[in-house]
């Protein structure tokens, strides 16, 4: 079921950026943007691409108080055929529904929702950036919007679109990055919201963020809520160990990002005949492995991040370094065969890739 798409062009378009190398991430916003309402007695209605600019919002609003937002972060990218391609967008709707459902949110329908990504990814198409690396970045975003102070299940809500293109996440680009595993904060508990993609979650990291970057971190590493012991994920990626030749990565226990990019590598891993032990991983077996020189690569999985290698781990006042602080070897593979995937430079045997229009 499709949902109304009304189109108001911008009559003062934005220059595009001219040096991509700078792009960097989520810094630009495109010329348009989709919005469109919810309230319990009409259902989804007035979709409409609009001029980029701000939302009014009644100051009462759930959002503001409450925190009833979930997003999701998806790419699109310039294949090598002229086409312009998303990755595995169907993945997203779903997850945004499943967040959706967890904040008592109302959920969209798929196939309207794809139809609203490309309606926007296609009138954007040419900000669309050019560079190997470089991408347009496509923010989808609902919340609750109900205009008064009482803590209930929202009855009117907002689904909204934004595009950015993008450079890479990470200053360093490809370079192993410096990740902090805190031992303090925890960032969500199974029961809680942690695999769905709320704002809320990333309110709650903020601090420990915070704290790693003023002692020269790139991001986070969280440990299980309640145990303090198990490695949950990153900032902004999920996490997989290479140790002795099989992957370890921590399972979906409720509490982390069912990530797509981590979907996506597993399966990846899988056909080349890697093993694949999804399981509890603490951080002392981690460390136990690192001193006795098994662990042999370290990375994040992400939209954002892409396959970033991470090249030192802290922990309670020790540095451990990992594959001599240089990308490894399967770290190198996953990358380069994933965004050869997504920018259609081999064949996709998985269906992944999702061809939008044409350049
Ligand atoms: N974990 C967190 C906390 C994230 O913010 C992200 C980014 O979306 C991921 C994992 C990776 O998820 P995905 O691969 O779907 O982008
Ligand atoms: C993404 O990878 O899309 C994310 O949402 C991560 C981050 C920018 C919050």
């Amino acid at each position: 079921m499709k949902y109304e798409i009304k189109i108001e062009k911008t009559l003062t378009p934005k220059a595009k950026p001219t040096d991509e190398s700078k792009l960097g991430f989520g810094k630009i916003f495109t010329d348009h943007m989709f919005i469109m309402e919810y309230s319990e007695g009409e259902g989804w209605h007035n979709g409409r691409i609009v001029p980029f600019g701000p939302i009014p919002t009644h100051p009462a609003s759930t959002v503001f108080h409450y925190g009833a937002e979930i997003f999701e972060g998806m790419k699109a990218y310039r294949a090598v055929d002229g086409t312009i391609r998303m990755f595995r967008p169907l993945e997203n709707v779903r997850r945004l529904n499943t967040s959706a459902e967890r904040l008592c949110l109302p959920t969209l329908d798929e196939e309207g929702c794809l139809d609203i990504l490309n309606t926007i990814v296609e009138l954007e198409k040419d900000w669309v950036p050019h560079s190997e690396g470089t991408s347009l970045y496509i923010r989808p975003f609902l919340y609750g919007n109900d205009p008064h102070l009482g803590v209930h299940a929202v009855k009117n809500a907002v689904f909204a679109v934004i595009c950015s293109p993008v450079g890479a996440y990470y200053a360093q680009g490809i370079n192993p990055v410096k990740i902090a595993i805190e031992s303090e904060d925890v960032r969500a508990v199974r029961g809680g919201t942690g695999f769905a993609k709320c704002g809320g979650n990333y309110a709650a990291s903020l601090r420990a963020g915070k704290r790693a970057e003023e002692n020269g971190y790139t991001q986070v590493l969280w440990l299980d809520g309640v145990d303090r012991k198990y490695i949950e994920e990153v900032g902004a990626m999920n996490v997989m160990f290479k140790v002795n030749g099989k992957i370890i990565t921590p399972m979906l226990s409720g509490s982390i990002l069912p990530g797509i990019t981590r979907k996506s590598c597993i399966e990846l891993l899988k056909s080349w005949g890697f093993e694949v032990e999804e399981r509890l991983f603490s951080v002392d077996e981690l460390f136990d492995l690192a001193e006795k020189g098994e662990l042999e690569e370290a990375w994040g999985t992400g939209t954002a991040a892409v396959v970033s290698p991470i090249g030192k781990l802290y922990y309670n006042g020790k540095e451990y370094t990992v594959s001599n602080n240089l990308i490894g070897e399967t770290t190198q593979k996953l990358y380069d065969v994933l965004t050869a995937l997504q920018w259609g430079k081999i064949k996709d045997e998985f269906g992944w890739s999702y061809v939008v229009c044409n350049g």
